[in-house]
């Protein structure tokens, strides 16, 4: 993605390898600071996914595989049983984070496959060969996911989206804004009207920074005024993200995207989802059967940002005691969802035919 500062641009990934280490952007001092941080080993992995520095369904996939990696080559020294435990261990921890993504959790038993047959040199370059593997994968698919995606937007199109299913939700390019990316750099005139995604304001910190830094023309909203746009049709397309996605279309993604979903119906708007297969459960038979991740409270009762001076600042938006409900995602049933956007193409209804044709089971 291309990264502007102080006048200068410059291409960057959301994450990289770098011999032992994790280089990655800072996502939560966005878009105040641009920092690349370091992690030095798979622990500071597994806590970097949790506590966000990285987010999206994509970034914290191929971060678990990169944790992997890490872990792979602080065993290195040990002799098979050790090795074995080693990296048993790093998988639980790095697993044992997020637990909605589907990505993560196909990275991490890819990277387990790796580590299991040959000496423990041969099963170190495994790892780090299948955790490069998921990383060009994902990037691929972010781009195919761009150009099968741009054909849905026509000239003079204004798109909604929720959260930050972006370039830094992946590698680059992004699910959501990957069409959005290529209709503009084909020279379609396209708007984006951007929900704020309370509590974590993904929308409004990393959306908002990233279309500004492609120059796309676009409008930050607060999340309860996106069914107002519609209903005046301002809105002809909503495109998001997704973080698993069931065997039945069913659809797990930032919290309020099934309110969108069940508005953009009401209101005849086509609701679709962008998505890479490593996003797909095939496994999981339906949205009841997806584990929704429940965040501290503290993300609701308070917000954080800068203050005029551009010094980082926590305010308290509720007393702290407030009794709160924080689920980090909901279930969109698959009868709201138009189509899938895919690096194999647009999938259409009946989705359980659809899903089951296009991806093999794992
Ligand atoms: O809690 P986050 O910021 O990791 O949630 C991200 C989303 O919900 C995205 O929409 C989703 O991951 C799809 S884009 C990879």
């Amino acid at each position: 993605m291309k990264v502007r500062i102080d006048g200068v641009t410059k291409d960057y990934r959301t994450l990289w390898m770098e011999g032992q280490t994790i280089k990655l952007i800072d996502q939560r001092k966005l878009p105040h600071r641009f920092e690349v941080t370091t992690l030095e080993n798979h622990r500071d992995t597994a806590k970097a996914i949790k506590d966000m520095v990285m987010r999206g369904a994509g970034a914290i996939g191929v971060a678990g595989g990169y944790g992997m990696a890490q872990a792979a080559l602080e065993a290195s020294e040990m002799m098979q049983p050790e090795f074995e435990k080693y990296i048993q261990k790093a998988a639980v921890t790095l697993k044992d984070t997020r637990p909605t993504a589907a990505n993560l959790y196909h990275a991490i038993e890819r990277c387990l496959n790796a580590a299991s047959i040959g000496s423990i040199q041969e099963r170190v370059s495994s790892v780090i060969n299948e955790a490069g593997a998921v990383a060009s994968e994902d990037l691929y698919a972010s781009e195919q996911i761009g150009i099968v995606g741009s054909e849905l937007i026509e000239d003079g199109s204004a798109v909604l989206t929720h959260c930050n299913a972006g370039a830094l939700a992946f590698i680059d390019y992004g699910t959501a804004l990957s069409p959005v990316r290529f209709a503009h750099r084909q020279g379609k005139k396209v708007f984006v009207f951007v929900d704020e995604t309370r509590p974590r304001c993904q929308g409004a910190r990393l959306t908002a920074w990233e279309l500004e830094q492609e120059g796309i023309p676009y409008t930050l909203i607060v999340d309860n005024a996106a069914g107002y746009f519609m209903r005046r049709g301002e809105v002809d397309l909503i495109i998001v993200g997704a973080d698993r996605i069931a065997s039945n279309g069913d659809v797990a993604n930032k919290i309020g995207t099934y309110e969108k979903a069940v508005v953009a119906h009401e209101n005849g708007i086509p609701f679709y989802v962008a998505a890479p297969r490593m996003t797909f459960d095939l496994n999981c038979p339906s949205g009841d059967h997806i584990e929704i991740e429940e965040r501290d409270g503290a993300e609701v009762t308070g917000m954080w940002g800068v203050d005029e001076k551009g010094c980082p600042t926590k305010v308290l938006i509720a007393e702290e005691k407030t009794p709160v409900r924080n689920p980090a995602f909901d279930i969109t049933p698959s009868k709201y969802v138009t189509g899938f956007i895919t690096e194999v193409g647009l999938l259409k209804p009946p989705y359980t035919d659809a899903i089951s044709s296009s991806f093999l089971k794992e």
